[in-house]
């Protein structure tokens, strides 16, 4: 058991001395979690196999899905890989510092156990003021996963990290609540046509404005579970995202989706259960389960991932026996979302009108 100390950092201009005690434990193959644009990433240095190793441990990750490298400059990238494209280096000018995750080849140097023994590496530069801090202050890249006990939603404030690692890390940076609130996009660019493997941070649309074609992995469009072998990304066959109750996504129109959500409340209170609904400002209104929850309006697909994960991880404290969330417009981060949500359900799904 670890003394898990909290340091509060400003966002934008946080001071010299937390970051310093957090890159010499870095430096010493300590686990710091810090804040980024989207999420909470639980940090080690990418180099030392047995600190990378410590990380999977503490967030009882399986050993099979690789964290992301965070670097601070670009140079740093070519000491991760050797082979980036002309179509990389284009989305690399667009999107870093910024929430998109690029995977690469791999160089020999960065250990097996930091890319889960594939042969390509993932890699992003945070925008973030304490991030780009930490990895500078460090003197190396950082790989990071998002700073939740595997399985649970990822963490969009300090507190959330607190409550799942508690004990099992060294320091947490608490620069507040992240801006985006969704992870960083995926995108596999060590194949010729790019290749949307985890839809994120960077919509989807904007990735094509800058590239032109990206393929979309089976996955993002999945409507159920496919089988593990069509995995591309080792993170596509996890337990993801899922709250202690068991989510029932409802998609569809509108209406169509408010008569489902009645409909099924109605079902679970005859079973004497207790409900959840994760509803849209347009929809809340109009439901009297046992707890009620908006992500927000369905106008404003950003403000919603801002709310997703502290509204899952929310429905755990009210006790709720079952969630009923509803579907959400899929344009710009409504994809990140909506594929968030069907992981949450374990792919229960409910298509109506
Ligand atoms: O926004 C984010 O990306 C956050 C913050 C902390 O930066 N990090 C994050 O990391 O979400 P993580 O480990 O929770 O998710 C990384 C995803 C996983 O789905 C993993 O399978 C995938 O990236 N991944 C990592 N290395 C990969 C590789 N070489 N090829 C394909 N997918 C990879
Ligand atoms: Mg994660």
């Amino acid at each position: 058991m670890k003394h898990t100390v909290v340091f509060k950092v400003d966002a934008e201009n946080p001071a010299v001395e937390p970051i310093q005690k957090a890159a010499a434990i870095i430096r010493a193959g300590g686990l710091v979690a810090f804040p980024t644009e989207t999420v909470y990433g639980l940090g080690a240095d990418a180099m030392n196999a047995d600190a990378v190793l410590a990380l999977f441990e503490a967030k009882k990750r399986p050993l099979d899905n690789p964290p992301i490298v965070h670097v601070a400059r670009t140079e740093d990238l070519y000491k991760l890989t050797e082979q980036v494209s002309p179509k990389a280096e284009k989305l690399i000018q667009a999107f870093w510092p910024g929430p998109l995750t690029l995977v690469f080849p791999r160089s020999q140097d960065v250990p097996e156990v930091t890319v889960a023994g594939l042969d390509t590496v993932a890699v992003r530069m945070p925008k973030h003021a304490v991030a780009l801090a930490l990895i500078r202050e460090s003197h190396c890249a950082i790989a990071a996963p998002s700073a939740n006990l595997a399985g649970k939603p990822s963490p969009t404030t300090a507190q959330h990290v607190l409550s799942d690692l508690n004990g099992r890390i060294d320091i947490i940076l608490d620069g507040g609540a992240t801006r985006i609130g969704v992870e960083s996009t995926v995108l596999d660019v060590s194949v010729d046509l790019p290749m949307l493997l985890r839809p994120g941070g960077t919509p989807l649309e904007a990735l094509q404005k800058v590239v032109g074609e990206v393929k979309l992995h089976p996955f993002i469009t999945a409507e159920a579970e496919l089988p593990a072998e069509k995995a591309r990304s080792p993170g596509m066959k996890h337990k993801h995202y899922a709250p202690k109750a068991p989510v029932v996504l409802v998609e569809g129109s509108m209406a169509a989706v408010m008569r489902q959500v009645k409909e099924l409340t109605s079902a679970l209170w005859l079973e004497n259960k207790r409900v959840g609904v994760l509803a849209t400002d347009e929809t809340a209104w109009a439901y009297e389960a046992d707890v009620v929850k908006s992500l927000g309006s369905r106008r404003h697909v950003d403000a919603m991932a801002a709310n997703l994960f502290r509204l899952l991880r929310e429905f755990d404290e009210e006790n709720v026996d079952a969630i009923i969330a509803e579907g959400v417009p899929t344009e710009g981060l409504g994809l990140a979302v909506m594929n968030r949500l069907r992981k949450a359900s374990g792919y229960t799904i409910l298509r109506v009108g």
